[in-house]
């Protein structure tokens, strides 16, 4: 098992070792795994190409640590705690010697279906188990899993598909999520109509068993696949830089871009952090609610905790169904020991009183998290002071697709919480400041843009069939550094507060939705010139999506014209992109040279009116008053 930090004075040494020895502090954590074979090479790299490798010749495969390595010791103890959309439904376990069993008979399916190593295999799924174990069995084998949020439209889950080449789509016939039950099979009927070209097999989950049309040559249920198949699966034989999975994610230009995670970092990263960060016990029983379409579920639903053999809880629901007391009740049921969510979750439960929190007995939690946007003052104090009755450390974590794994975060009862910081980089993490022309700031006090300046195992690697696209987004900004795209500030004591996304990339309700691909979508609405979104502050998501549109002459119906764009912004991306405020303008403010000046429409979307700087470089500085005059009051 990797080192676990007890103390203050045990962060302050790894982090010390981490930064003057980081070779040998990783190989240390890398030496607690099972290896078929060493590495020869511990890190190679270059952050110009770049070109990250860790661990290389080293041979591995991530389910025999996930799952056979516990079997002697923890055969009878529950991996995967799963709890079903409704409070009367049936919640399910599975001991690690079941999980293995299961993983091992999907993986087989998989196999008599022609899936070998290096194949992609996409899941379009809701949160059943059959998710976390068809991801098992895929890395099992060695093929790529790429997970797309079963909230996605068929445009963007074929988009997706296509790029990846996939071979296989692994859904489910419904999803129930509170009190809907949402068609699943129908949406991956509609993208595989969109020349999936690629794609050989559609593997069906009856999850609810509702009507589905099915396509003889392509479809197969996952019974069909996984009943009587050989019990055990040889795991495959993994280079350690071998890809796991790709998750794709927005960025500010173009079409999302699949991040790549490889096996061997990716395991080492996911496990030390989710142990440290979480500060895990052997019988505790560990909660994070995201979903597993997002890098949160890849590392600390599944990756994280069954690599430190910890029972992790899957929840099929949301938070507010039945009422706003469902998580409090479930944390009480199952006496959970870690409590890791979103700040988008914390605030609309807050918003819907205290009488749900304080109706459970929240008294086993020992930790509470919060991962994916800036979380505010008032919600975390309503976090601290009513689900974590003033005694409990919240680790506000701050970390993307991207990076694997949790970069910066406070060590809960080891280093000191200060609301809203995600405070101290964890051990390995070289964090630093840079101002807009990419100049060291080294002092404390300041705010700048975020990068990091040596790699971590948990980095990513590459842009799925686009090199130059990763070199351009996270290398090129400033040479030798990692660029994050956030701007941040550091106190006097050198805690990180995120102040959030310095380029058009847009955090609604914790999910990251990039400003090109909102206008690319309305912009297909029939009747429009252009258009420019921005983000403004939204009381429960965080930010807000702020659509300002020119149409084509007069619009006679407004509604229904702003109706027929949220439509096909659902259509094109999903209902996580719907813009929450459309405003129809005759014009958008622009430089000499074309370019949106959005500093002025961000100042207007947040309604701060008075203050939109200067215009006297626009070409068209009359367009900004009638914008203004016209923009709705909030
Ligand atoms: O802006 C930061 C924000 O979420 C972005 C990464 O989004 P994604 O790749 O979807 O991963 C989210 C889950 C890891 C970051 O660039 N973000 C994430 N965590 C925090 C945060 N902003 C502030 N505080 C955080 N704790």
């Amino acid at each position: 098992m990797v080192d676990q930090i007890k103390t203050l004075d045990d962060y302050k040494k790894a982090y010390k070792n981490s930064i003057e020895n980081p070779e040998d502090f990783w190989e240390k954590q890398a030496d607690s795994f099972k290896w078929y074979k060493k590495w020869e090479n511990v890190l190679d790299w270059n952050f110009e190409e770049p070109n990250i490798k860790w661990f290389e010749g080293g041979k591995l495969n991530i389910t025999e640590n996930c799952l056979d390595r516990h079997l002697e010791t923890r055969g009878e103890k529950t991996a995967l705690l799963w709890v079903s959309n409704e409070p009367d439904g049936e919640d399910k376990t599975f001991t690690y010697q079941e999980l293995y069993q299961e993983v091992n008979k999907f993986a087989n399916g998989l196999k008599s279906k022609g899936i070998k190593k290096g194949d992609r295999v996409v899941f379009y799924m809701p949160m059943v188990p059959e998710l976390m174990i068809g991801m098992l069995a895929c890395a099992r084998i060695g093929a790529i899993h790429s997970i797309v949020f079963a909230g996605f439209s068929s445009q963007a889950l074929a988009d997706r598909v296509k790029d990846a080449q996939a071979k296989m789509i692994i859904c489910s016939d419904y999803n129930k999520r509170g009190a809907k039950n949402i068609q699943v099979k129908s949406v991956v009927d509609n993208a595989i109509k969109m020349d999936c070209n690629s794609v050989e097999t559609v593997v069906v989950h009856k999850n609810t068993g509702g009507d589905i049309e099915w396509n003889d040559k392509l479809d197969v249920f996952l019974t069909d696949l996984t009943d009587g198949v050989e019990e055990y699966c040889k795991p495959e034989v993994m280079d350690a830089e071998d890809p796991l999975f790709i998750l794709y994610t927005s960025g500010s230009t173009g079409k999302p871009k699949g991040v790549v995670h490889t096996t061997g970092g990716y395991m080492i990263y996911t496990a030390y952090t989710f142990k440290n960060v979480f500060q895990y016990q052997e019988d505790d029983i560990y909660w994070c609610t995201a979903d597993i379409g997002w890098i949160t579920g890849h590392s600390y639903i599944t990756y994280g905790p069954l690599l430190e053999g910890a029972t992790t809880m899957m929840f099929e629901g949301i938070p507010t169904y039945p009422d706003a007391g469902r998580f409090w009740e479930i944390v009480e049921k199952y006496k959970v020991n870690q409590f890791y969510t979103a700040p988008t979750a914390i605030r609309a439960l807050m918003a819907k009183g205290d009488k749900f929190v304080e109706k459970y007995d929240l008294s086993s939690l020992k930790v509470l998290g919060s991962v994916g946007e800036p979380i505010n003052e008032e919600a975390w104090m309503w976090y601290f002071e009513k689900v974590g009755k003033r005694a409990i450390p919240i680790v506000d974590t701050w970390w993307q697709t991207e990076t694997g794994g949790i970069m910066i975060s406070p060590l809960p009862l080891i280093t000191d919480m200060r609301p809203t910081f995600a405070s101290y980089p964890l051990p390995g993490i070289q964090t630093i400041l840079v101002d807009t022309e990419g100049n060291l700031i080294e002092d404390n006090n300041v705010e700048g843009l975020l990068c990091i300046k040596h790699p971590w195992p948990g980095i990513l690697r590459t842009t799925w069939g686009d090199h130059n696209r990763c070199r351009q987004t996270y290398f090129s900004a400033f040479p030798e550094l990692y660029f994050t795209g956030d701007a941040a500030r550091r106190d006097e004591d050198g805690r990180y507060r995120i102040i959030g996304r310095v380029d058009d990339v847009l955090n609604v309700s914790g999910h990251r939705i990039g400003t090109a691909e909102v206008e690319n979508a309305i912009n297909e609405t029939f009747g429009v010139v252009e258009s420019a979104v921005v983000g403004y502050p939204h009381s429960i998501k965080g930010q807000g999506i702020y659509a300002f549109v020119i149409t084509k002459g007069q619009i006679n119906d407004e509604v229904e014209f702003k109706r027929l764009i949220e439509s096909t912004v659902r259509t094109e991306i999903g209902p996580i992109a719907k813009p929450d405020i459309i405003q129809i303008v005759s014009g958008l403010p622009k430089t000499r040279s074309g370019k949106i000046m959005r500093r002025i429409l961000r100042k207007i979307a947040s309604g701060d009116m008075s203050n939109v700087g200067d215009i006297s470089t626009l070409l068209n500085p009359e367009i900004v008053e009638e914008i203004k005059k016209k923009a709705p009051t909030m």
